[in-house]
């Protein structure tokens, strides 16, 4: 019996749930363990990825009648998942959106600000250097919208507040159905850690259970998000635990060497699963290093949630093209 959760706060459903949960069959064999994905990279095909659960609890709140929003403001990196998702949620619910973007116009966008673009997203572009300042350039935005008769609602960079962990909190319910359906006993959920938003959602929704959420971190370390994520999880007052996983950032965010790249090109020909460098093949990457080295339990089933980011991996189409296949 799952654990009621009474204080669910309203949703307004984008995603197409539930994911698949399906096993990895070639890769399970390789390393010797039960290993089990969970698609969230299917929740849609623009609106694909972890976002897409957090911006169904965002805009359950946007658009309720208290705050009747007609613009969604958030903020990313120019390449960002999250920016995406968010542009093509409010283009579905009818809003607009205005995006704040950490880098450079490029004269032909591609990837997510293509995206971003054609569902008809205002961006606008800041700098490394005015990054540190994104929420109050947000809020200038909202001010500046408001005054023109509009009704703004702020997202926080990767959808991470408490209200957008209860994508993942839910999700949990989800997991928990279809790995009773697979007859599996779930020792761990690995994924990776972006904001930390997905990691305290899962943390909150195996609060008290003997499952492992461990998040591969794929910028910034442990000492970084662990505040992060418990500033996430505390107003709950439940039991959420969790682990950072650290050495599997590489050269740093965003970026793949020619090693991590031959990785992926080598578990989407042994599955069919496609990863992005930025976010999924470093978790990925990650959690079959430490297989290998005989670092997870094998009595029990492990699943990687696939987080989406499939624009990301366009970028790298030169590096990949050259690498060794
Ligand atoms: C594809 C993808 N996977 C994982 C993450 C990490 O999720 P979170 O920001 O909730 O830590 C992100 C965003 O940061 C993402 O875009």
């Amino acid at each position: 019996m799952l654990p009621a959760m009474p204080d669910r706060p309203p949703r307004t459903p984008l995603a197409n749930l539930p994911t698949p949960l399906e096993r990895l069959d070639r890769t399970s064999d390789l390393l010797g363990i039960d290993l089990w994905v969970k698609r969230d990279d299917l929740t849609g095909a623009a609106l694909t990825g972890n976002k897409v659960r957090k911006l169904e609890y965002l805009c359950g709140e946007a658009l309720s009648p208290a705050v009747g929003a007609d613009t969604l403001i958030t903020c990313g990196a120019v390449t960002s998942n999250h920016c995406r998702a968010t542009a093509v949620a409010a283009a579905r619910l009818g809003l607009r959106s205005v995006l704040i973007l950490r880098g450079d116009d490029p004269e032909v966008p591609d990837g997510n600000l293509l995206l971003d673009r054609l569902v008809g997203a205002e961006t606008l572009f800041i700098t490394a250097e005015q990054w540190p300042a994104r929420e109050e350039r947000m809020a200038e935005v909202a001010k500046r919208l408001r005054s023109d008769g509009r009704r703004p609602y702020v997202i926080p960079e990767g959808g991470s507040n408490a209200l957008g962990a209860w994508g993942y909190r839910a999700a949990v319910e989800e997991l928990d159905h279809q790995a009773e359906l697979a007859g599996i006993d779930v020792g761990q959920i690995w994924h990776a850690v972006g904001s930390g938003g997905t990691t305290a959602g899962l943390a909150l929704g195996y609060a008290g259970r003997d499952v492992e959420v461990c998040g591969v971190a794929v910028c910034d370390d442990a000492a970084y998000f662990d505040p992060v994520i418990e500033g996430l999880v505390a107003p709950s007052g439940l039991d959420a635990h969790w682990r950072i996983i650290e050495g599997y950032q590489g050269t740093g965010y965003a970026e793949a060497t020619a090693e991590e790249l031959a990785f992926y090109a080598e578990v989407a020909t042994r599955e069919g699963l496609i990863l992005d460098p930025v976010y999924t093949g470093k978790a990925f990457r990650a959690l079959c290093l430490e297989a290998a080295a005989g670092r997870v339990p094998r009595d029990r089933a492990m699943v990687f949630l696939h987080t989406g980011g499939i624009y990301g991996l366009f970028s790298f189409a030169d590096a990949l093209a050259s690498g060794p296949r």
